[in-house]
Order: C-alpha cells, then structure tokens, then sequence
C-alpha cells in the first residue's frame, strides 16, 4: 500500500469561525488607504481592486472611509456620508460578495490630520488613541456631525427619547481658556470617552456582532505618542469586552501585543510586518486569531493562494501607494504566472 505523505498544515490556511462568519483561512486584508476616490466618492476600479484580493471566506477590511468632510485628511479618500458615496460602495460590496469574501468597512475620522476642520476640535482626546471603527458597509446611510441630528444608518428609527439630554453640536474650535481644563482632566476615562461612545452608538445600531475596531495604542503618528500604551489598550478592551459578542479587535505593531490579545474576548487580528513564516507562527501559537497583511496584500492580489503553495511574491511599490491612478500599482500587480485563481480579473472596471 502507497503511504500518501502527510499534508503538511499551514496555520494561515485553517479554517476559522469569527461569531457568525465562517472563514475560510486567516488572512486578512488590512485597510489600506488608496486615494483613488475622486472627490471622496469610491470608483468602479475599486470592485476589481478589492474583488482581486477577495477569496471565499476570507476576510476583507476596507481602506478608512471618512464620516463628514471634516473627516477627511488625505487625498480622495472615499467617504459614506453622502446618499451618492452609500451607493457608490454597494458594486463594490457586491463584487467582493460574489467572491464569497467577508467584507467590512472601516469608518474614521482622522481628527486633528484633518485638511478640512478646525484645528482643534472638542473631540481631540480620542484623536490620541488614534482609534477607527469598522463595521459592514451595507448598512450605512447618511451621517453628517455637522450639527444636525444624526440620521439612522440602518432601517431603525433614532429615537430622540433615547438619548432626551443628548445635545449635537457643531465641531468647534476650542477657546484657548478651554485647553487647559482639558488637559488637566487627560485621565484614561476621558481620552477614551469620545471612541467608547462611538462604539456604544454603532453597537446600538446594528449589534455588537457586527463591530469590530482597530487599535493602535503604541503608534507614534502626528506627534500622537501615549506614555503607557498598555494601561490605554487595556482600558479601551475593557470597554470592548462589555459588548458581548463585540467581533473582533485589530491592532498593528507586531510584537507588543500578547496580553492586550489575552484580555480581548473576541477574535484578535493581528498586523504590522507580518510574512508568511511570521503569520504562520502568530496563528500556531495562538498570538493572534487571524493576521492582516497591508502592504503584501496590496501587492499580491492573491495572497492566500500564495502563501497556500508557498510561492513567490510580488514586491510592493511604495511609489504608487497614495497615487491616483486607476490602474498603475492598484489593479495591475500580477497574478501568479500559473494562472490559478486568477479568476478575479474578469471583473471590469
Ligand atoms: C498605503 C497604506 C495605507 C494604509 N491605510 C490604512 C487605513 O486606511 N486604515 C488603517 O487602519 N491602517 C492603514 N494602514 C496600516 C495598515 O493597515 C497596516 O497596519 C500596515 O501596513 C502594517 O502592516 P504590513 O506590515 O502588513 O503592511 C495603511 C498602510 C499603508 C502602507
């Protein structure tokens, strides 16, 4: 009898159940911001782009998608808060679907790195912690903190007896007497407030199975630095933990991350650097749950596929990362020479 050798187990391959969400393997796309949305609205070339990297039952994040104007910072970078922006996503959405790929957006604003706001706004605590949140792009409609009362996002009505002290205020700029109460009051509670009742909101809109967030406690970015990232990144996953089922949380830098994992009850992403050995090993070693790969994924359109055989790998070209172009350094990475999930690129622009 023929001894069939043994299949060699590649822990990025295993399959994974996060909450509701079966996948098929445990690499994920990381966000990655492209700057190909003219004038914030998110373009067809977007579907080959992201239906490319698409495989079923994997896992897509979608690049930052800013919530108002003054949410934005970079470049035609898309947004979702307008009617024409809501429906521009949903090819999109749909192209990735019909993959059989998992797909969430992540909504931002980018807070004092805003190109159009104020310098200052009453929410800079949480500019600090430099906190996005993600959750699925089909729900969304409009919502613009400009001042009006916020609009349902989903099919449920916003209740205004839901929150009768709740008063919704324009941006403003803070009065120079106002900075230094601010600053004297810079406890964990207070610097967080502003992203817990984000989370709150969204979690009360479409549930907690539906939400996850990324976190960067250790980043040092637009003179954002903490002094205790991990008493930070443990306060913000306390507050995850009291939304059970809260899906996943996603923190980048890659070797501090153990115990904020450990105290987190939902499926744990990891990124930052990452190959396939590193990620292999992340997974193996119960580090993470899964593990988002930003620049070789933005390179590699099949990744998974790659890393399946162990093949070479496209190099990434950091010269087009934030360029215009529809195609250049976006959609035209190759595919592997052998033509095997290849598939994707039927779909056109
Ligand atoms: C071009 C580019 C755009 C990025 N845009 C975002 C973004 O929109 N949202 C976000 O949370 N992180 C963003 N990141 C960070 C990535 O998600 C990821 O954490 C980072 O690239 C490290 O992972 P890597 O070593 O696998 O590339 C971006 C990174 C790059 C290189």
């Amino acid at each position: 009898m023929v001894q069939q050798a043994a299949k060699e187990v590649i822990p990025l391959m295993t399959p994974y159940k996060m909450g509701q969400f079966q996948l098929s393997h445990r690499g994920v796309l990381a966000p990655l911001t492209r700057c190909r949305s003219y004038g914030n609205v998110p373009q067809p070339h977007a579907a080959v782009y992201y239906s490319q990297r698409a495989t079923k039952g994997g896992l897509l994040i979608a690049e930052a998608t800013g919530v108002s104007a003054t949410a934005q910072g970079y470049p035609e970078a898309p947004g979702i808060w307008t009617q024409e922006q809501v429906e521009a996503w949903k090819p999109i959405v749909d192209a990735v679907h019909r993959k059989g790929g998992i797909f969430f957006g992540q909504i931002w604003h980018v807070g004092r790195v805003s190109t159009n706001a104020p310098i200052i706004l009453l929410f800079d605590e949480e500019l600090v912690v430099k906190l996005v949140t993600d959750f699925p792009l089909i729900l969304l409609e409009e919502f613009q903190p400009d001042g009006r009362a916020p609009i349902s996002s989903t099919d449920k009505q916003i209740s205004p007896s839901a929150e009768p002290q709740m008063v919704y205020s324009k941006p403003r700029q803070l009065r120079t007497e106002e900075i230094p109460g601010i600053v004297d009051d810079f406890s964990l509670e207070n610097r967080c407030r502003f992203a817990v009742e984000v989370i709150d909101a969204i979690v009360r809109e479409v549930g907690a199975h539906r939400v996850g967030i990324r976190l960067s406690p250790f980043a040092d970015y637009f003179d954002c630095v903490d002094s205790d990232p991990v008493a930070l990144g443990h306060y913000m996953i306390q507050q995850l933990n009291k939304h059970k089922g809260f899906l996943y949380c996603h923190m980048a830098d890659s070797s501090r991350l153990l115990p904020l994992r450990k105290a987190f009850n939902g499926t744990f992403i990891a990124a930052g650097g990452y190959d396939r050995e590193e990620g292999n090993k992340a997974v193996a070693e119960d580090y993470a749950n899964l593990v988002a790969y930003g620049r070789l994924f933005l390179a590699n359109p099949n990744l998974p596929k790659r890393f399946e055989l162990n093949a070479p790998l496209n190099k990434y070209d950091c010269s087009t990362f934030n360029t215009q172009d529809p195609v250049v350094g976006y959609t035209d990475y190759p595919f592997l020479e052998d033509g095997s999930n290849n598939d994707e690129s039927s779909i056109q622009a």
